[in-house]
């Protein structure tokens, strides 16, 4: 999919969107008066400060957080103290971690083959460090949103150099300043029917399947501080295609850690749909089989599909909700889960909602309602749902009396799941596959052969 209609959205035009900030005591000075303000609206469902999404995840140690465009934010508004913008005090109030939803990738970050342009991603990061947020660096290397000019300058002679470069440019620009990268994204597709599970992506046709090993050693490198992730879609379920993926996704860990790969936690993106199978026990099996590797488990792009719910906003409502209220349920219950990030904070801003979102237009022509908030910035009742989810997730640390910009807390992030048995990876009823343990002995599928990681030697 290209960068889509949404950057045709104008910030005037969320601006006269309504939403309820109600409750605005812990926001900086600033961003108070704002709320006040705001609250002109009459809000039904207090959002603001000590009710927003981002208090009640600091209330259980865990990170909150929303994919965001950059060419919406109000970044100049905030600076003179001026911003009355909806989506920019949304944004404000309910997250303490960004990603940037597009602007990180190659074929925003590369207009030629020897050029950078570092305009949009400067500033998110500028509005990142204005507001004391966190950030997500999503991602150095995908097989999608690669320029138009890739194909024909990459090739198996400079490839690894390519990749190599643009990782210590775009990772050192901001070295210090991302909480986590996305090093690689979805490397694993079983339709390509590999015995190792990967996608042939340009990366592996042009450099080899240790195109992974390089980049994450390369993002190591470039920017210590980071946690080093690996993304992935489509491993939630506990279909066939989905299980196979699922321990492809695990054999591809296991071989990083057993050969010593820089890596800190598998990003789960979660997108999920409103209807059909939900996440179940093969996903929580998964989540603790990581745990055993020393990894953590983020939720880094949730949001739920409703182009095929029928009736009208309460029912889409309804359904998201439970999907919110179940898949977190389990989830946030496992304590190497310390991160949530949902694909965009609105309706409006969806990319479900996205002109070119083909084949996700619902029948009644009406908008998705995938996030917290809907397409008029109101918050919904998934908000409510989301925020008693995070209210009933094992606290990843103890909740301590933090401000609402928590400086990072690497305790919340400590895996503490204890040795246990191992976990089988469930087998699907699918065609006969070559075993894939051959491959990578002595680090087999099924079982956990790498002994958990001492308390202290954990990297996250
Ligand atoms: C999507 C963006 O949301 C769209 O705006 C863009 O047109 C295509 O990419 N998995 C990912 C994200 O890792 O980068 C994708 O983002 C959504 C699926």
């Amino acid at each position: 999919m290209t960068q889509n209609g949404k950057q045709q959205l104008t910030r005037r035009r969320f601006g006269q969107m309504a939403v309820s900030l109600g409750g605005s005591a812990a926001l900086p000075g600033w961003s108070r008066s704002f709320a006040l303000q705001a609250q002109d609206v009459a809000p039904k469902v207090l959002v603001g400060g000590a009710n927003s999404l981002r208090a009640h995840a600091e209330a259980r140690g865990l990170l909150y957080g929303v994919a965001v465009d950059p060419a919406l934010l109000d970044v100049e508004g905030l600076a003179s103290g001026e911003t009355k913008d909806r989506y920019t005090l949304l944004v404000l109030t309910q997250a303490d971690i960004l990603v940037a939803e597009n602007a990180m990738k190659w074929a925003s970050l590369r207009p030629t083959a020897d050029k950078f342009d570092f305009s949009l991603a400067d500033r998110f990061m500028t509005f990142a460090g204005q507001t004391g947020k966190r950030v997500r660096g999503h991602n150095l290397c995908w097989h999608e949103a690669l320029p138009p000019w890739f194909k024909d300058v990459a090739n198996k002679d400079n490839a690894r150099q390519m990749l190599e470069a643009h990782i210590r440019t775009v990772a050192g620009r901001y070295r210090g300043q991302i909480h986590s990268w996305d090093v690689v994204n979805e490397a694993v597709n079983p339709a390509d029917d590999r015995l190792d599970g990967l996608r042939k992506s340009p990366w592996l046709e042009l450099i080899g399947p240790d195109y992974l090993e390089l980049a994450f050693k390369v993002t190591a490198e470039a920017d210590p501080q980071a946690k080093l992730v690996y993304n992935e879609f489509g491993i939630e379920l506990d279909t066939p295609e989905q299980t196979v993926k699922r321990g492809q996704v695990l054999l591809l860990v296991r071989r990083l850690k057993a050969r010593g790969i820089p890596i800190h936690a598998v990003g789960v993106q979660s997108h999920l749909q409103a209807d059909g199978p939900q996440p179940g026990p093969g996903l929580v099996k998964f989540v603790q089989e990581i745990a055993r590797l020393g990894l953590a488990v983020y939720i880094t792009e949730m949001d739920v599909n409703t182009r095929n719910v029928p009736g009208g906003p309460d029912e889409q409502d309804t359904a998201v909700s439970k999907v919110y209220t179940d898949y977190l349920g389990q989830m946030l219950a496992q304590p190497n889960v310390p991160v949530l990030l949902n694909w965009g904070i609105t309706g409006a801003t969806s990319w479900l909602n996205a002109t070119n979102a083909t084949g996700n237009q619902r029948k009644d022509g009406s908008p998705q309602r995938p996030l917290p908030f809907d397409d008029k910035l109101k918050p919904t009742p998934v908000f409510l749902a989301l925020r008693a989810a995070l209210d009933a997730a094992q606290p990843a640390a103890a909740p301590a009396a933090v401000p609402a910009s928590v400086a990072p807390n690497p305790a919340a992030d400590q895996p503490t799941l204890p040795p246990g048995p191992p976990l089988a990876v469930p087998t699907p009823n699918v065609p006969p596959q070559p075993t894939p343990q051959r491959l990578y002995e002595p680090f087999p599928v099924q079982g956990s052969p790498i002994p958990p990681p001492s308390p202290s030697g954990a990297a996250y």
